[in-house]
């Protein structure tokens, strides 16, 4: 896991950015494939994908995006539901063709039906070969895409119910609190353990807690977060107020300022 941690949202953006077109490239995928979350956090570093499209660095016309979740039970079109949403701040802007998005199917009437779009979802993604990168954010409650604390670990998509920290979290959105769906179809966290690199921003004071307990907390279903720790390929980046509750913050710095000059350059000390 590397973690790195940057003075200011902005500097997140931008450097997650880099992140994610160099995982894109590294897939070397005709049609790579990236995890899309919602959310505010991710939105800067869409914002700089979306320089990087304009300014020819990065073309998403042949890749696909698959989401991470969805709301159940809100009308089709329904500006909130994360279809709608990832059309808006990453298919227009990002020039990622809208039939190449996926999303989770929310709008099943029985359980039934959700089951199926479920296992649907998980068919999609292992015949699109898999995610190459996931960007992800974290919940004030540790919570990965929608999977709330006590998600199992290796949990695949299926239908959720949305904890009530989350529908408070997420009220803003909506017209007012009752408005939050209750329940959701969400990637299961073995579901995004697959993907091949992971990219998690995190960004503000509201965020300290749950990136402490993702990243040096306990491997447990109480933080979903933490099972970054047992993926071979992720990245965190974050602000200096979403890093204050990290113990081990003096190690992640001096990793991060690379590898030290070849030993052949060194004057020999014996
Ligand atoms: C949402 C999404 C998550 C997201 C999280 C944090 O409910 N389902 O994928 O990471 O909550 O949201 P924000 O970035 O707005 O704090």
């Amino acid at each position: 896991m590397e973690v790195l941690v940057l003075p200011t949202p902005e500097d997140v953006a931008r450097r997650a950015a880099e992140v994610v077109i160099a995982g894109l490239v590294d897939a070397a995928r005709a049609e790579p494939a990236l995890g899309l979350a919602t959310g505010s956090s991710p939105l800067g570093l869409y914002a700089e994908l979306a320089t990087a499209v304009t300014s020819g660095r990065l073309d998403l016309r042949s890749a696909r995006g698959f989401a991470l979740d969805e709301y159940v039970g809100l009308p089709e079109r329904h500006p909130q539901s994360y279809r709608e949403v990832l059309l808006r701040e990453v298919c227009r802007p990002l020039g990622l063709p809208p039939d190449r998005l996926h999303v989770p199917d929310g709008s099943g009437r029985d359980e039934a039906a959700l089951v199926a779009a479920a296992q649907a979802y998980e068919r999609l993604l292992l015949d699109a070969g898999g995610v190459d990168v996931q960007i992800l954010g974290i919940g004030a409650n540790g919570h990965l895409g929608f999977n709330e604390p006590g998600s199992a670990l290796s949990s695949r998509t299926r239908v959720k119910r949305l904890s009530e920290r989350t529908r408070s979290d997420n009220a803003r959105f909506f017209e007012g609190p009752d408005d939050v769906p209750t329940h959701c179809v969400t990637q299961g966290l073995g579901t995004v353990l697959d993907a091949r690199r992971l990219v998690l921003v995190a960004s503000g004071a509201a965020k300290a807690e749950a990136v402490a307990a993702a990243l040096e907390g306990p491997l447990s279903a109480s933080c979903p977060g933490s099972v970054l720790q047992w993926h071979a390929d992720a990245t965190v980046v974050l602000d200096e107020a979403a890093a204050t509750g990290l113990r081990n913050r003096d190690y992640y710095d001096a990793s991060a300022s690379g590898l030290p000059e070849p030993v052949t350059r060194r004057p020999k000390a014996w």
